[in-house]
């Protein structure tokens, strides 16, 4: 299925890859962003060297400055993907109510140690979006864009995004896809549609050569759409989550897969 990158062109008026130094590629921007250590190595914590040549009185000039990794990061990361029923942007603020009633749903929440309360989760949109200025990627505010069963419904569905997978764990550090949805859009294939289009995200703009996605191992539903995009289990990755206690019901994890070379293909859209 298609999708299509739009690039928020307000925040930068120059294509980002038009300035960075011949030495620094785009994808190794992010490879660095997902590991402090390597973009010290580079470039300092903060910054990153880029050329700006300009013509004054016929002469020509070439000037090298320093422009921050976090406009730099925000200058890349698209503003949202978009498949065929849905829009996948960053967040606003009247998501919040919305993503407070779903993540005290029970029935959503069943897989997690415990439902959430308003502050969690607006405490979790805050560290998303810092997770978008920092990284260049998180889990997009889903919005279903086809005309709906009930006018009623609100667009705002949940989240489907890249995370970073920190802590410690065999396959850790990595990059997962994530979901969660309101329970009344399950069960229309929304999850492997829009994890579709951010698997071509992270194989394609940010050039990531494996993404996972890990769940309890008695969560069939996750693990089905895990199945749908491709990706592959094996006993042998098999996981005791370690901030879950020895006995819990959901401690037994499993670890799925995918590797750039299997993954979706990029497609970019003219907007
Ligand atoms: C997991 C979740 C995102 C799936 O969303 P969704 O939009 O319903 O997913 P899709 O429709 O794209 O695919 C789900 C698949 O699971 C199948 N499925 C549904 N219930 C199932 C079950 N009990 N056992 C096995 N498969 C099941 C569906 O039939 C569908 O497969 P199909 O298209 O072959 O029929 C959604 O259920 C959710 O938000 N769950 C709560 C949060 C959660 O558990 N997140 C994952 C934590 S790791």
């Amino acid at each position: 299925m298609a999708s299509a990158v739009r690039t928020s062109s307000g925040r930068c008026s120059t294509p980002s890859y038009a300035v960075l130094p011949r030495t620094v590629t785009l994808p190794s921007i992010y490879q660095a962003a997902l590991n402090d250590l390597r973009i010290c190595a580079y470039a300092g914590r903060h910054c990153a060297p880029y050329r700006r040549s300009s013509i004054r009185h016929g002469v020509s000039f070439t000037t090298w400055r320093m422009r921050s990794l976090g406009t730099m990061i925000s200058c890349m990361t698209p503003s949202e993907l978009v498949t065929e029923r849905l829009r996948l942007r960053r967040w606003g603020r009247a998501d919040r109510k919305p993503f407070a009633e779903l993540n005290a749903d029970p029935k959503v929440m069943e897989y997690y140690p415990e439902p959430l309360g308003r502050a969690a989760s607006d405490a979790m949109v805050d560290t998303i979006e810092a997770c978008f200025e920092e990284r260049g990627f998180g889990l997009w505010a889903v919005e279903v864009t086809e005309a709906g069963d009930s006018t009623s419904d609100p667009p705002f569905a949940g989240y489907v995004g890249l995370w970073p997978a920190t802590f410690e764990a065999p396959f850790t550090p990595a990059v997962e896809v994530g979901w969660r949805l309101a329970h009344r859009y399950w069960g229309r294939g929304y999850a492997t549609e829009a994890g579709r289009a951010v698997l071509a995200d992270g194989f394609g703009r940010l050039e990531l050569d494996e993404i996972v996605s890990f769940t309890a191992a008695v969560n069939a539903r996750s693990r089905r759409a895990m199945m749908k995009l491709g990706m592959t289990s094996s006993a042998a990755d098999d996981f005791d989550h370690p901030s879950l206690p020895e006995g819990h019901r959901l401690r037994p994890h499993v670890l799925y897969r995918l590797s750039h070379t299997r993954g979706p293909r990029f497609h970019p859209v003219t907007p």
